[in-house]
């Protein structure tokens, strides 16, 4: 089953008929709400929104861990995490949206693994491409289905927040090679990585990072606002076309891997 992890600006799936939603408890505490089970154009999908209902979750005390723990022990197979991005790539005005398929972290102070308490033997996982390369085409395909444009691949640098960066910080991050800064994508990628959920993410870019386009002088929240009501409206067709697929649970009702556009 797929599910959808929304961020700023996605606390509730428009146009999800809810079945029902369901508080899980975790080894890790609590996730950041319960998650949402329901139908998307008859397509069952189960949604959760990483910043809580009311947003009220700042990105460095999200509990990923719960939150992709949950989500496994519900058996997801396959995760798009919507993601709200700073365009630091010429290409990522407000507005436009990419499927990076690289990662920075510059985050600190995160809990980033499963297997940090016990007995377990110490792990060093794979991450060299730290998206799931079927979920990424997944979006492509979706993406390109629903007619929007797109950056097909791209580094996001995953930053602490909650504050947004100075110029000079972008600066750098840029000169590293980032594409489009964010918050939040780890450690949830790698933590879906390691308990082996197919992850990827549509990063929605809602403001020039720090020092670039009209970002030169402040970032402005209204821009950042309207472009979030904007652009949120045109992922719903995405998600409908992601929902659609198939995802080896055509035995759930209302899934017979048929899209209806
Ligand atoms: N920086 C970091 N995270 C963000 C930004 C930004 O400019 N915009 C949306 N998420």
């Amino acid at each position: 089953m797929l599910a959808i992890i929304g961020g700023t600006g996605l606390t509730k799936l428009p146009g999800l008929s809810i079945t029902h939603r369901q508080v899980i408890r975790t080894p890790y505490g609590e996730p950041s709400g319960p998650l949402t089970f329901g139908d998307l154009d008859g397509h069952p999908v189960v949604f959760l929104a990483r910043h809580g209902y009311g947003h009220t979750i700042p990105p460095h005390l999200v509990n990923y861990r719960a939150n992709i723990w949950a989500l496994h022990a519900q058996k997801v197979s396959h995760v798009v995490s919507v993601a709200t991005v700073g365009g630091i790539h010429g290409d990522l005005a407000p507005g436009c949206l990419a499927v990076p398929d690289q990662i920075i972290d510059y985050t600190h102070g995160r809990e980033t693994t499963f297997a940090d308490y016990g007995d377990k033997p110490v792990t060093h996982l794979d991450f060299t491409w730290p998206y799931c390369p079927e979920m990424r085409q997944r979006c492509i395909t979706g993406l390109e289905k629903a007619g929007e444009g797109f950056m097909d691949g791209g580094v996001y640098a995953s930053v602490q927040g909650p504050r947004l960066e100075t110029k000079a910080e972008i600066d750098r991050l840029a000169r590293d090679g980032a594409d489009m800064v964010g918050m939040t994508g780890m450690p949830e990628a790698y933590l879906a990585r390691e308990i082996g959920l197919c992850y990827a993410a549509v990063a929605v870019s809602v403001n020039w990072a720090a020092g670039r386009g009209d970002s030169a002088e402040e970032i402005s929240p209204e821009v950042i606002e309207s472009t979030l009501n904007d652009v949120m409206g045109r992922l719903h067709g995405v998600l409908k076309n992601l929902a659609c697929m198939s995802y080896g649970d055509e035995a759930l009702p209302g899934n017979g891997g048929v899209c209806s556009a």
